[in-house]
């Protein structure tokens, strides 16, 4: 099988490509993404080696570019990670969330509407959900919870789920639909809440908490996302939503002291900054739909994935330095500038 890939060059795309690589060696991974400064093709750099692996540079939002590739490519099945999102960049700016998330969404639909797929895969977030309150832990999303969003990132992927679902009702398009809890995980990019702590701790930096810390996030082991993704995307009932997570839910603040315990580092670095407008209380998944009718469950938990998760960034170091220092955005130019003009 043929598989596109877009946003392969961000954390939880390219988690993603590794997966497939390792647990379908037999099908061709072809990556899409353009690169925004949330792609690192270092992140690829081992899947580079693999003769199943191909790396296109493009916006999925280019008709051109996006037709051209599936003309030539014909490929069975499109899972679309590419996006912008970062809530916090979403605030500053709203505009390019809405054209990537939402038109780019459009775009790989038609393609995959004109030259005929298997299935086209939307990955999903469970921020489309809104937020519950911290006083009723009893209080889950579901699948029929109501499209409810509180930032610009949040909105423009609830609209690219309508339309994914619009797509499958008008035009009988075979999609299915992943929302899924925070993922955390190796090549996360250290701006989001984990890999900021763990880079910042280790430079004894002061660690930027919004607000009191107490915001509930429903945190699930990266590997433990593709898995899900993957049997979806193979063996889940068209035109459905499956919720992913874990289980797993942490205060910011906890996750921040359990990061600091980790590295040996004082509680003392933590620094309470102005809150983050529109803020998200508490983000909590029940996966019942996708462990009943697929058999997911998470294999990795938040101790375990937490220590491999530090240990990772710590035997890796030249990966997010090179991020922190801009170093990375040179290094298509340097390994492919000229061989894939
Ligand atoms: P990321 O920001 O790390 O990576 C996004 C990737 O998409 C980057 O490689 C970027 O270059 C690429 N991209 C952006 N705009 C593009 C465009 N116009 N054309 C082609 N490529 C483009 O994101 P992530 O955290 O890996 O998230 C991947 C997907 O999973 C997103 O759709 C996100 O909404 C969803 N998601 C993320 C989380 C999470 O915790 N990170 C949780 C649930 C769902
Ligand atoms: P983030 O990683 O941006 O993911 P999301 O907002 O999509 O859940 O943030 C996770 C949580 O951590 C969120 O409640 C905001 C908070 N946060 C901080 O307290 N400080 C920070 O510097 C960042 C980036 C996030």
């Amino acid at each position: 099988m043929k598989i596109i890939v877009t946003g392969g060059a961000g954390f939880i795309g390219g988690n993603f490509v590794y997966y497939e690589l390792k647990n379908h060696p037999e099908d061709e991974i072809i990556c899409l993404d353009n690169l925004t400064y949330a792609g690192n093709l270092e992140t690829l750099e081992d899947a580079m080696k693999n003769p199943k692996f191909k790396f296109v540079k493009a916006d999925i939002a280019d008709r051109e570019a996006v037709f051209k590739l599936f003309e030539e490519e014909k490929p069975d099945i499109v899972v679309n990670f590419a996006a912008e999102s970062h809530v916090d960049r979403s605030i500053e700016n709203p505009e390019i969330f809405l054209q990537t998330n939402i038109m780019g969404t459009q775009v790989l639909m038609d393609a995959c509407r004109k030259y005929g797929i298997t299935r086209y895969h939307q990955v999903s977030t469970d921020e489309v959900y809104g937020d519950l309150p911290l006083d009723r832990p009893d209080l889950f999303f579901t699948e029929t919870t109501p499209i409810h969003t509180s930032s610009p990132y949040s909105a423009s992927k609830a609209s690219a789920d309508l339309l994914v679902l619009a797509y499958h009702r008008t035009f009988k398009l075979p999609v299915t639909i992943t929302r899924c809890s925070n993922n955390y995980g190796p090549y996360h990019f250290p701006e989001k809440l984990i890999p900021l702590m763990i880079s910042r701790a280790l430079a004894d930096e002061p660690l930027p908490v919004y607000g009191k810390g107490e915001n509930v996030r429903d945190w699930l082991y990266v590997e433990d996302h593709c898995a899900a993704i993957d049997l979806v995307m193979r063996k889940g009932k068209v035109g459905e939503v499956y919720n992913v997570g874990g289980h797993n839910e942490k205060s910011n603040l906890d996750v921040v002291k359990i990061i600091l315990k980790q590295l040996g580092k004082p509680e003392s670095l933590i620094t309470y900054v102005t809150d983050r407008p529109g803020h998200d209380m508490r983000y909590a998944i029940d996966p019942t739909k996708i462990h009943e009718e697929l058999g997911w469950l998470p294999q990795t938990k938040f101790e375990d994935g937490i220590k491999q998760t530090i240990d990772w960034y710590l035997t890796h170091k030249e990966w997010w330095q090179n991020i922190l220092s801009g170093d990375y955005q040179n290094y298509f130019e340097k390994m492919y500038g000229e061989r894939l003009d």
